[in-house]
C-alpha cells in the first residue's frame, strides 16, 4: 500500500492524524466554534467532527482560540558563522514555543547569503534541526545583482533583501546605481531595510560624542528612515518592482507609504509597537538598541494608527539576537538588535487583550498577510486543503515573560519580567503537535522549506 493509498483509506474512514476539538477557530469568515481534522499534514475536515471522526491524536481545545500558524517574516538566526548568538535549532525552538510555525530568515550571516551555495548551506543546516517551516532571504548586493532573477526563484528562497543603511554585518547597498541593478533583476516583492547611509555617517559623530544610548533615535532619526524609503519607493516605481519595507518605525514614513500602497507593502515589529523612547533606553540601556530605532510615543501612536488604517500588511519580529557581553560594549559600539521571535505572539496577544487590535486582524498581519504578500503555498488560513499549521492560544492566560523562558542562544528578552494576558499553549506544524501545554513535545525537528506560488521556472 502506498502512502497515498493509506491517506485515501484514512480519509474514507474519517480517521485523522490529529483532531483539534471544540476550538474557537479564526477562519477567513470570522471566529467559529469548530473541530479540525488534520491528515497527511493538511486540513481535511472542519465542522462538527466529534463522534464522526477518530484520530491518532486529539487536542481538546475548549476555551482556546486557534489561529492560522503564525509566520514571522523577519528573523536573524545567525547560522552559519555566528552560532554564539543564535542557531537555527534554538531560534526555531523559540519560534514554536512562542506559537510561530514558519519563519523567513535574513541574509546577514557569515558568510552572507549571496549565492545558490550559500542558500543551499542554510537549507542543509535547517534539515532535521529546524522545528518550524522556513525560507531564507538572499541578500541583494553589487556582487550578485545580475544573478538575482535566478537566485530569488531557488527553492527555499523567501526573496531578496537589501540593506540600504548599515546595521549588522557587511551587507550594504546604498548606491543608486547598484540599487537599480538589483531592482531590475527579479520580479518578486523585494524587502528593504530603509535607512539613509549617507545621513547615518554624517550624524554618527553625535553619538560618538555623547556615548548615550538614549541618543540612538536622534542619530538614526526619522529623516534618515524617510529619505531612504522615499528613494527606494521612487526607484522601484520607475522600474515597476514591488517592494516590502521592513520594520517601519516612524510617523513620517507611514504618512508617505499610505500613498504608495499599490506596489509597496509595510512591515512593523512588536518592539516598535510596544517599547517607547526615552523610557526603554533609560530602563534597558543598549538592550533596547535596534535599527531602525524604537522612537517616541508620537511615532508609536502613528504605527498603531497605520495598523487601524490598513497601511500595515505584516508584523515581523526582527528577532536579532546578540550576546549580553556584546551588548555590554559602550554605546555606540554595542550591536543593534533584540530577540523577538518567541515573544511576538504573547506581546501581540497582550495588545489584543488591551483592545488595540482584534484577534482577526492579528491573524491577518501574522499569517494571512505574509501568505498573501509573498505567495506562500498552502499557508495563511484555516481552510480545507491548507497546511495544518495551527497556533493555539489562551486569551485569558496571565503569564510573566522571563529570560529563563527564552530558547535563544543569547538568552535574554527586552520583556523580562513583563506581565502579559494571552499566551500560546500549543503549536501544530503540518499536523504534528510540536508544542503542547506550553512544552516542546515533538520528538525531533521536522521543519521543511516553504514553497512559493510566485516562483516560476528559472529563465537563465
Ligand atoms: O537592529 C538590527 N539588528 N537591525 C537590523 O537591521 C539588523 C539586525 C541584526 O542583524 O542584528
Amino acid at each position: 500500500m502506498t502512502i497515498t493509498d493509506d491517506l485515501a483509506t484514512r480519509l474514507t474512514h474519517r480517521h485523522a492524524d490529529l483532531l483539534v476539538l471544540s476550538a474557537n477557530v479564526v477562519t477567513p469568515a470570522g471566529i467559529e466554534r469548530l473541530d479540525i481534522a488534520c491528515l497527511g499534514g493538511r486540513i481535511v475536515a472542519l465542522g462538527e467532527l466529534r463522534g464522526r471522526w477518530t484520530g491518532d491524536n486529539t487536542l481538546e481545545a475548549s476555551g482556546l482560540h486557534v489561529l492560522p500558524g503564525i509566520i514571522d517574516t523577519q528573523v536573524h538566526f545567525r547560522e552559519p558563522g555566528l552560532t554564539h548568538k543564535e542557531t537555527l535549532e534554538a531560534g526555531t525552538r523559540g519560534a514554536v514555543l512562542g506559537g510561530v510555525t514558519g519563519i523567513f530568515e535574513m541574509p546577514n550571516t557569515t558568510p552572507l547569503t549571496l549565492t545558490p551555495a550559500d542558500l543551499q548551506a542554510k537549507l542543509d543546516l535547517a534539515q532535521g534541526r529546524a522545528w518550524c517551516d522556513h525560507a531564507f532571504y538572499i541578500g541583494g548586493s553589487a556582487v550578485n545583482a545580475e544573478r538575482l532573477a535566478e537566485l530569488e526563484n531557488l527553492p527555499g528562497c523567501a526573496g531578496v533583501k537589501v540593506f540600504m543603511g548599515s546595521s549588522f554585518g557587511d551587507l550594504l547597498s546604498d548606491d543608486d546605481a547598484v540599487l537599480q541593478r538589483i531592482l531590475r533583476h527579479g520580479k518578486r516583492r523585494m524587502a528593504v531595510h530603509a535607512e539613509d547611509e549617507t545621513r547615518l555617517r554624517e550624524r554618527r559623530a553625535l553619538v560618538e560624542a555623547s556615548g548615550d544610548v538614549c541618543d540612538h533615535p536622534h542619530w538614526r532619526d526619522p529623516e534618515s528612515a524617510l529619505l531612504a524609503t522615499q528613494r527606494i519607493v521612487a526607484m522601484a516605481g520607475e522600474i515597476g518592482r514591488r517592494l516590502h519595507v521592513l520594520h517601519v518605525s516612524s510617523a513620517d514614513e507611514m504618512a508617505y507609504l499610505a500613498h504608495h500602497k499599490r506596489r509597496v507593502s509595510v512591515e512593523v515589529t512588536p518592539h516598535h509597537l510596544t517599547l517607547c523612547a526615552p523610557e526603554c533606553y533609560q530602563r534597558l540601556g543598549s538592550l533596547a538598541q535596534m535599527n531602525p530605532p524604537v522612537r517616541d510615543e508620537s511615532h508609536r501612536q502613528a504605527l498603531w494608527q497605520a495598523i487601524r488604517d490598513g497601511v500595515v500588511d505584516v508584523i515581523g519580529s526582527d528577532h536579532a539576537p546578540h550576546t549580553r557581553q556584546g551588548k555590554a560594549h559602550p554605546y555606540p559600539d554595542s550591536p543593534s538588535g533584540m530577540t523577538g521571535v518567541q515573544t511576538l505572539v504573547p506581546i501581540m496577544l497582550d495588545h489584543v487583550h488591551k483592545g488595540r487590535l482584534s484577534l482577526q486582524r492579528l491573524a491577518d498581519l501574522t499569517s494571512a498577510g505574509p501568505a498573501r504578500l509573498f505567495g506562500i503555498e498552502g499557508k495563511g488560513r484555516i481552510a480545507l486543503g491548507y497546511d495544518a499549521d495551527l497556533t493555539l492560544v489562551d486569551l485569558n492566560a496571565e503569564r510573566r515573560i522571563s529570560d529563563a523562558w527564552i530558547a535563544s542562544v543569547s538568552g535574554w528578552t527586552p520583556y523580562h519580567n513583563e506581565a502579559v494576558t494571552g499566551w500560546p499553549v500549543a503549536t501544530v506544524v503540518r499536523g504534528q503537535t510540536v508544542v503542547r501545554d506550553e512544552t516542546l513535545v515533538g520528538c525531533s525537528p521536522q521543519g521543511q522549506p516553504m514553497a512559493f506560488c510566485e516562483v516560476t521556472p528559472t529563465q537563465a
